[in-house]
């Protein structure tokens, strides 16, 4: 057993609500190790500082989360693919020469979530992608390289253009492309992905009823102590298998955590636990 206490955080702003503290700490429990890990409030402005300080006093890991992940991503010396293609990180530490290097683990965290979690394939399957922003363009390349390009993948977008550029930039791993919202197929996907933000605004994203069979998997990135906008509008559609991005949130974190210290917890029980939490809680964590 590792008698050191090992020091992480989250960086964000706003970080209030961040439940990687309670995830981190019930995986340390959970592998027999002793790690603190704080939530940390960084001024818009002051990323970079924050980050080296926080290494330079003996850190040994962060994650990152929104507004910043692109400016991380920027700051890295060393950046996995994944990040790459991703154009963004989520988990940050320093090699051995002290250089900032990068991972992104949210595409695997949504990946694992679907499929080991919901027994979701996605081989030969239909998916459409609602949002076209930092989200989406984290678990395209994940996406595209767990069903070997067999699935066929639509990205619609409020705003075309932006959806037409990622479907561009990853069309050499598979079948994806973009369409207009008022040109959407009225078929039907077997996986609908919201990865807008329109439920932060309490709005929920276009869900026509042609797109929905009676095995249709709606899944929203976003997780909160009662059904989100989208999970409401699918959930009056009839949906059956719908669900938030908690269990996303717990996979990502146990990827990184197994990033720094080499020992992969099981997420299960931790995602239980942050379910009941959450139940508890009176506000969006
Ligand atoms: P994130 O990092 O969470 O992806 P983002 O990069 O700001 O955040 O992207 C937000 C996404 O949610 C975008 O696709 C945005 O659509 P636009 O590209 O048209 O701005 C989408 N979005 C935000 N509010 C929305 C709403 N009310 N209805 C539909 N889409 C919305």
């Amino acid at each position: 057993m590792n008698t050191q206490t090992d020091r992480y955080a989250v960086m964000g702003n706003p970080i209030e609500h961040s439940l990687s503290p309670m995830i981190h700490h019930a995986f340390a429990k959970q592998v027999q190790e002793l790690i603190h890990y704080e939530k940390i409030k960084v001024p818009l402005d002051g990323l970079a500082e924050a980050i080296s300080s926080f290494f330079a006093e003996g850190g040994k890991g962060l994650n990152i989360t929104v507004p910043f992940k692109q400016e991380a991503y920027n700051l890295c010396c060393h950046l996995t693919d994944r990040a790459q293609q991703a154009n963004a990180v989520n988990t940050l530490y320093w090699n051995e020469d002290q250089q900032l290097c990068g991972d992104n683990t949210d595409g695997t965290g949504l990946l694992r979530d679907l499929t080991q979690n919901l027994s979701q394939i996605l081989a030969e399957q239909r998916i459409l992608i609602l949002g076209a922003g930092g989200a989406v363009r984290g678990i395209l390349g994940p996406f595209l390289f767990n069903s070997q390009g067999s699935a066929e993948i639509l990205i619609l977008n409020r705003t075309y253009s932006k959806a037409a550029l990622l479907a561009e930039q990853f069309q050499h791993l598979g079948n994806i492309y973009a369409l207009p919202i008022d040109q959407a197929p009225k078929k039907a996907f077997d996986l609908i992905i919201n990865a807008t933000s329109s439920g932060l605004s309490g709005e929920a994203p276009l869900l026509l009823p042609e797109w929905i069979a009676p095995h249709t998997l709606c899944y929203d990135m976003v997780y909160g102590n009662q059904l989100t906008p989208f999970l409401q509008a699918a959930a009056q559609q009839g949906v059956q298998r719908k669900y938030d991005g908690l269990g996303m949130l717990v996979e990502q974190a146990a990827e990184a955590f197994c990033l720094w210290r080499n020992k992969q917890p099981k997420t299960a029980p931790v995602i239980r636990q942050m379910r009941q939490h959450n139940s508890q809680s009176p506000q969006l964590s």
